[in-house]
């Protein structure tokens, strides 16, 4: 198809610039340490290239000390060599570059830089810094900190890094940028009797008394950020890659047989990846752990990738087909990123995105590889739609952002970065196709191996192996926020498309993408691709299926099976054919899954009313399938939701109605596992389940608690297995009051006594899930307590229901200090404000919580308070033009049957 009329020119993007430039090298002679303060990026005059890094952590005082030794490349005259360190001691009378001692030694604290001032010049060409320096084994999960675990009965203490994105330097002074990668040499002083693992294996050990000393082999050119160190006590299981790489995953001592799952696919990874980029695995073994005390899901660092139990452990009889699920996913990630982020890594955490959206992205193309029948890619597209609802914010942000201060990088580890890097990534994939795809991305991974790379380099390699414009194609998604909806029209038997940014508030934005368009019908042979490059323009395509004059089947479904970037909305004609055709089955699961979404997100944004989205949902009725009944689930707790504020007395109804849509499959399932289902159906079950709890479906309710009262009695009892214990939990807590708590307590009670990660995250993130004040408040409080480890303290919020908002927002004003301060990550206190926060549907409500957080924002967070309040806003907006929608009432009852 060409373009009809080509009134606007193409845009332009290349004026754009993402990257922060690194700061210029200050004057050759003079200044002070004081000019370095403040900045962004270390200046580029002195590069390492090795490091030689000695560390003796001490497990009981949880203290370390260490040496290092890096030798430097100095290419520009300068009297000063600046580079990181945080939290450390350095021991200004050991530091030495050469033979000369600096003059000055400053530590900026907020900046985490470290400052070196020498009398003189420093000599041009290569030299050695070197320096003593101290630390504490902390408690917050990140640098090099402390874990703990039980052995025998009696607490442990394990020592571990967590480096990504800016804390190797609270491990030790380095030039910790992603850049800067160089030659790691590491030696351990520990324990005799402990198991201590780097990134590389170990060459050489010699003990001394109770000590032994690991001097571990040299590690290629990498990033100080994947830099790793694990000490404690492990247990093990191995396998080898086809190649011959040694694989192992390490837990704590007694559950080593829950590694078996993730140790095969890792190797199968490892495998596949191999071949997929076209470079074999870089380094010499490759080890998993299992840590108790982890603020990710996972880590790749090199070689030594680190994992929450929950995230690394299965469990045939206690772990659900969920937990299998991710733990496939998460070790395929990370494994991807052996290549995609620790070969080839990002040159600066504006690209941060291709780490995460490609990891995220060649994970479910492993997964699928390894386990076809769980249909992946269609289960992908909750993680485009994740993406396409926060992109669809004021307050969403480019792929490539901007970062000018370390304290900035924590928060870009979002849905914009890894959901909709992957699906941008996807688009792509189907536009050039699998084999030119692969092609171009193991050619950019040979050329940049062991080196660093921006955005556009990869676009360069892909322009240069296809032929295709697809530096221009994927910088329109990757440098600017949002996305389009494209507004179909029939004219005639063709079809006009017009995009506009699409934004939840109901205005349309100024972006402009390069959009390509697919379509398909009938049988989905008659599939067409083409790019919509106009801004204002339209595009003018025949119709492909049917005549729409001689009446019969002419519905045409853009955006086949979602693998763009956008949403489309339709003329009322084109509309009633599609939900023709879906009605009588003609559609995809994809397409299914998207036809529903983006009448949704239309509906929030009042394109569409309550009444009509209704309507279509109620098309699904009889849908048997998993990933399209995620989408229905996930539509009708918005709407439930909404509902509550919007029609308080319509709300009774319309759970009703949306009972009735996932009644049947429900029913058809029962509580009771089949002997040989699929995978999906056994986790259709549970999700069904929970959504008829929630909804407050009376006899799913009763029969949760009969099969809860026993379990209590009998752990073991086939009524109630691993996967439908979350919705006998959940029906528990319906009943449960300060009054009546004798089912808190059994849930508590199980809580204590589980000793599987997955169980006691299942029990804690349903406790808060009721209306009464006392045991709201009872269930959140326990993240101060001993009870829950600050890496789940998120977990308790997860239950909260709408009726609850206002407990849980007091609660969470009352203890701000409290929890600002005791927990540290910033990305955890995003969490409880995006759990809380959002409940909310009003803008008195909104401004309310605005004025609260006007004094106590922070940089790790502050988008996320920005989010928040635009989400509350949107409803605010959706539940007014609920209100007023004529005819609301009307269809209800009809979809219900009643008079
Ligand atoms: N590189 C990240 C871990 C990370 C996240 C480090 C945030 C620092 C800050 C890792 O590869 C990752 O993406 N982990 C995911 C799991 C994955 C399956 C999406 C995680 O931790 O959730
Ligand atoms: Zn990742």
């Amino acid at each position: 198809m060409t373009p009809c009329n080509l009134k606007t020119s193409l845009i332009d993007f290349s004026s754009c610039r993402c990257d922060t430039p690194a700061p210029p090298a200050p004057a050759a002679a003079g200044g002070s340490a004081g000019q370095f303060r403040g900045q962004a990026r270390l200046p580029r005059f002195a590069a390492p290239r090795h490091y030689e890094l000695r560390l003796r952590p001490d497990l009981v005082a949880c203290t370390f000390s260490g040496t290092v030794a890096i030798t430097l490349t100095v290419t520009a005259s300068t009297q000063f060599l600046v580079l990181n360190a945080a939290d450390l001691s350095v021991n200004s009378t050991s530091v030495r570059f050469q033979a000369l001692t600096p003059t000055e030694v400053v530590l900026f604290k907020e900046d985490g830089i470290l400052v070196l001032g020498f009398a003189k010049q420093l000599p041009l060409g290569d030299g050695v810094l070197k320096m003593d320096f101290s630390g504490t084994l902390n408690d917050q999960m990140r640098g090099f900190y402390r874990s703990k675990y039980q052995y025998k009965g009696k607490e442990r203490n394990m020592a571990v890094t967590q480096f990504e994105s800016v804390d190797a330097r609270r491990c030790f002074p380095c030039w910790d940028e992603p850049a800067f990668k160089a030659k790691f040499k590491l030696t351990l002083e520990v324990p005799s009797e402990l198991t201590a693992m780097s990134n590389m294996p170990v060459a050489n050990t010699t003990f001394a008394g109770p000590i032994k000393i690991l001097r571990y082999q040299e590690s290629p050119l990498m990033s100080t950020y994947l830099v790793a160190i694990v000490v404690g006590l492990f247990e093990y299981v191995e396998g080898m890659t086809v190649k011959g790489t040694r694989v192992r995953v390490y837990t704590q001592v007694g559950k080593s047989s829950q590694g078996k799952f993730a140790l095969d696919v890792g190797v199968k990874s490892l495998n596949l990846f191999k071949d997929y980029f076209g470079t074999p695995y870089p380094l010499p073994k490759l080890d998993m752990v299992a840590i108790p005390d982890f603020a990710a899901g996972a880590m790749e660092n090199y070689g030594l990738v680190t994992y929450r139990d929950v995230a690394l452990l299965f469990d045939d009889k206690s772990s659900s087909a969920s937990g299998k699920q991710k733990v496939a996913i998460t070790v395929a990630h990370e494994l991807a990123h052996q290549w995609f982020g620790n070969l080839v890594t990002m040159e600066w955490w504006t690209h941060l995105w291709l780490n995460e959206g490609f990891a995220t992205w060649v994970s479910h193309l492993a997964v699928d590889t390894f386990f076809p029948q769980w249909n992946i890619w269609a289960q992908f597209l909750d993680s485009t739609t994740t993406a396409l609802r926060l992109d669809s914010l004021e307050e969403s942000h480019p792929i490539e952002v901007e970062i000018y201060h370390a304290s900035e990088v924590d928060q870009i580890f979002d849905a914009i970065s890894y959901e909709k890097g992957a699906s941008v990534i996807r688009m792509l994939h189907s536009y050039l196709g699998a084999d030119r795809f692969q092609t171009a991305l193991a050619s950019y991974i040979k050329k940049y191996a062991y080196s660093n790379a921006k955005t556009e380099d990869l676009w360069a390699v892909f322009e240069k192996e296809t032929g295709e414009p697809v530096k221009d194609l994927m910088t329109s998604w990757t440098k600017q926020k949002g996305y389009p909806v494209i507004n179909a029209k029939l004219k005639g038997n063709d079809m006009e498309l017009e995009q506009a940014q699409f934004l939840l508030d109901g205005s349309s934005g100024p972006g402009m993408w390069i959009v390509p368009i697919t379509s398909g019908c009938g049988a989905y042979d008659t599939q067409k691709k083409f790019l919509l490059k106009l801004k204002r323009d339209k595009l003018v395509i025949a119709l492909q299926c049917g005549d729409r004059k001689k009446g019969g089947n002419f519905w045409t479904k853009l955006n086949v099976n979602g693998t763009g970037f956008y949403r489309v909305k339709y003329d009322d004609e084109l509309g009633a054919a599609l939900q023709n055709a879906l009605e009588t089955k003609k559609l995809s699961l994809m397409d299914k899954i998207g036809i529903l979404d983006d009448a949704h997100a239309l509906s929030i944004a009042r394109q569409q009313t309550l009444a009509s989205l209704l309507r279509l949902l109620y098309c699904y009725r009889g849908e048997a399938d998993y990933s399209v009944l995620s989408h229905i689930n996930s539509v009708t707790a918005s709407i439930a939701k909404i509902s509550f504020d919007a029609t308080p007395g319509l709300a009774a109804d319309i759970k009703q109605l949306l009972i009735k849509i996932l009644l049947s499959p429900a029913e058809k399932l029962g509580w009771d596992p089949k002997n040989g289902e699929s995978h999906l159906d056994v986790m259709l079950r549970p999700m069904l389940l929970i959504a008829l709890v929630q909804l407050g479906h009376g006899k799913t309710i009763n029969e949760g608690v009969r099969r809860f009262n026993i379990f209590i009695h009998d752990h073991n009892t086939a009524l109630l297995p691993p996967d439908t214990r979350k919705a006998a939990y959940l029906a528990v807590m319906q009943n449960v009051t300060s009054s009546n708590r004798s089912g808190y307590d059994a849930l508590r009670k199980v809580y204590k006594e589980s000793a599987e990660g997955e169980e006691r995250l299942r029990v804690l993130g349903i406790l808060s899930s009721c209306q009464d004040k006392g045991i709201v408040l009872e269930s959140l409080n326990l993240i101060f307590t001993d009870e829950v480890r600050s890496q789940d303290a998120y977990v308790p919020l997860r239950g909260l229901q709408t009726e609850a908002r206002e407990i849980a927002w007091n609660w969470l004003k009352e203890n701000w200090e409290r929890i600002s301060k005791t927990i540290s990550a910033s990305s955890l206190v995003g969490d409880f404000i995006k759990a809380i926060v959002p409940l909310f549907t009003s803008n008195a409500k909104a401004s309310e919580i605005s004025q609260f957080f006007a004094t106590r924002t922070a940089p790790g967070f502050e988008r996320t308070v920005k989010q928040s309040l635009e989400n509350v806003q949107i409803s605010a907006r959706w539940v007014e033009g609920i209100k007023s929608e004529p005819g609301l009432a009307q269809t209800v009852r009809e979809l219900l049957g009643k008079p």
